[in-house]
């Protein structure tokens, strides 16, 4: 989705925010754009298609200046092409912007600005909010002041990033609603503005973050924030301690297997200061959760979207089973929008990669709005998502580029049964010997999650025989239910092959009728209380022709004189099984779209974080 970088400093801005953009790319975009102020005039480069041709056109005609801004652009109004590109300028070319967001009442100002005798020279939405600065600006305000005029007319959730010739010494950077985030990095005699933290991490580390309706005026040396009515706010540093070196591909041919290898460590760190081994202790600090509140709650609701709402579904059986508490799994722009039965005694739990997904979100607000107790399960620190909650759980898994989550789907798993733990206990619901219990299996996670990624050969094998399939349906029940919508979610969105989940109890009820010799069947059966069942429904798919991958426990006999293909994983409890169950499902689609040929970490049309609706 949308990026935004800006400089100003000493340096030559355009190296640094092209950088910066391409630390962006993995958000996904179609065009890209710069723009700096070079001798007391707005100089724009912009193009189509990925941001080495915006390069090419940078080379071609280069450009410098000591400030400067530039975006990834993901086409919401207008096509994607050069011209719907930003930075987009004001008519007199006095004022040039940078926009996440949808103007949402942009025709009504177009109309307006059109009868006033403006022409535009794009589709897009965002050149009505520059042409509304500059026409306020032209009238003698200040920049600050004519950008805070303007926003109070448009309508929807922004990050806006504004520049002029006529005042060349500043940045203006606004944030309405949760349109993604507007962060801003301190540097020594230069400052940063970005929407994300890695666009700018190789510089600073020290950022500080919009809330809603608040802007910002920065300086080389200075960073003064206000409300959009023009109150002060005080201006608050955080350090960020993530190491951009995470970010690098390293021996991977793709971030997305990188990704799904560090998953061994990335599961030890979610657990890295939350779980007291020795006592039997589970801690969850930033949750802000006590014995009363916990003790208040009478129901769950999980809400997120795409793979986040994947692992929401497992999350319900394992707060379900440990905490005892009801659960109920919702996505998120239903929720929004569903009037939900929400009220003091509802616990809301948020996950979300990035912490910046609209609707998720939008879902907190209509919680929050209800007198819910809001959680978040996030991995971008820093993100809205963290700081709109009442109380957070960290991922702690570091940036993940790859637009398919992998790393960040596992671990929330390991912290909503951290969780359930946590809310058991502190409700008095667990005896010590389940406690033990529960906390003494998360000693295994990181060891059997390693063995299953020492599989990956023999998952690419399988890989090479399935790459052309049309089809392919997932089934699981209970709580690797969830997963076999997970492993068809990241085949979609990688490999471009139809895959369907189904509860695989279901089956029956019409999904059997497909089953012939090309619709491959890839089932989960690993040895838990489910186990049966599966066996007795993947018998009905062998029956009826269908090609069968199963994914299942070691030793298991039956899986293998039944499975044409099978996946194996360790044994492991059965309450932490879909940790390990993701992992082929992973692995298989990757080398599916990998022997493919196709863009494994930007896949078509799909975006990292989805800041629109
Ligand atoms: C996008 C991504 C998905 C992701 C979803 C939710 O659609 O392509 O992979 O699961 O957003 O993102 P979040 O950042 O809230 O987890």
């Amino acid at each position: 989705m949308c990026g935004i970088v800006g400089y100003i400093g000493e340096k030559n801005a355009t190296p640094i925010i092209l950088e910066g953009l391409r630390k962006l790319e993995y958000r996904g975009y179609d065009s890209a754009g710069i723009a700096v102020i070079e001798d007391g005039k707005i100089e724009i480069r912009r193009d189509v298609g990925k941001l080495i041709n915006l390069e090419v056109l940078v080379k071609e005609r280069p450009l410098s200046g000591k400030i400067g801004i530039g975006h990834t652009r993901w086409a919401t109004h207008g096509a994607p092409s050069a011209r719907n590109a930003h930075p987009l300028i004001g008519e007199k070319g006095k004022v040039v912007i940078v926009h996440n967001g949808i103007v949402e009442n942009y025709l009504e100002l177009k109309e307006e600005l059109e009868s006033e005798g403006a022409h535009f020279n794009s589709d897009t939405d965002t050149e009505t909010i520059v042409y509304l600065i500059e026409r306020n600006f032209v009238k003698g305000v200040t920049l600050e002041e004519a950008v805070r005029l303007s926003l109070q007319r448009i309508r929807g959730a922004h990050g806006i990033v504004v520049i002029s010739n006529q005042e060349p010494d500043k940045i203006i950077a606004a944030r309405i609603g949760n349109a993604g985030g507007v962060v801003i990095g301190h540097g020594d005699g230069e400052m940063f503005v970005a929407s994300d933290i890695p666009a700018i991490l190789e510089y600073t580390r020290k950022m500080s973050f919009l809330e809603s309706h608040q802007m910002a005026v920065v300086t080389r040396n200075h960073v003064e924030i206000k409300t959009l009515n023009g109150e002060h706010v005080d201006v608050k540093i955080d350090n960020i301690a993530w190491d951009p070196v995470a970010a690098v591909k390293g021996k991977y041919r793709h971030f997305m297997q990188k990704e799904i290898h560090e998953q061994a460590r990335s599961l030890t760190d979610t657990l890295t200061g939350r779980v007291d081994f020795d006592n039997n202790r589970i801690e969850l600090i930033n949750l802000n959760m006590d014995e009363k509140k916990a003790k208040a709650i009478q129901k769950i609701i999980i809400t997120a979207c795409g793979t986040a709402y994947n692992a929401g579904m497992v999350g319900k059986t394992m707060i379900e089973t440990i905490a005892k508490i009801p659960v109920e799994v919702d996505v998120a722009s239903e929720f929004r929008y569903r009037d939900p039965l929400v009220d003091e005694s509802t616990c809301v739990i948020v996950i979300s990669q990035s912490g910046e997904t609209a609707d998720t979100l939008a879902a907190m607000e209509e919680a929050h709005k209800k007198g819910a107790i809001v959680l978040s399960i996030v991995n971008a620190i820093g993100s809205q998502a963290i700081r709109a909650a009442d109380g957070y759980i960290s991922m702690q898994v570091g940036p993940e580029i790859g637009v398919a989550s992998t790393k960040a789907f596992t671990a929330p798993l390991v912290d909503l049964y951290m969780l359930a733990i946590y809310l058991a206990d502190l409700r008095g619901t667990l005896t010590e010997e389940e406690r033990s219990h529960y906390i003494y299996d998360l000693r295994v996670i990181p060891d059997i999650a390693g063995k299953c990624l020492k599989r990956e050969d023999a998952v690419e094998e399988v890989a090479k025989i399935l790459k052309d399939v049309h089809n392919i349906l997932y089934l699981g029940r209970g709580i690797n239910m969830p997963i076999a919508y997970e492993g068809a979610l990241k085949l979609k969105e990688i490999s471009y092959i139809h895959a369907e989940a189904y509860p695989a109890g279901e089956m029956k009820h019409g999904p059997i009728a497909l089953i012939d010799k090309d619709m491959p069947v890839l089932a989960i059966i690993p040895k838990d209380q489910w186990y049966d069942k599966m066996l007795s429904q993947v018998e009905q798919v062998k029956a009826r022709g269908g090609t069968l991958i199963l994914v299942a426990t070691d030793g298991d006999a039956r899986a293998k004189e039944l499975g044409d293909y099978v996946l194996w994983i360790p044994e492991s409890p059965w309450l932490l099984t879909p940790v390990f169950t993701t992992i082929p499902l992973q692995m298989l689609a990757y080398h599916i779209a990998a022997i493919r040929g196709l863009d494994v970490d930007q896949p078509r049309n799909l975006a990292k974080s989805v800041t629109v609706e």
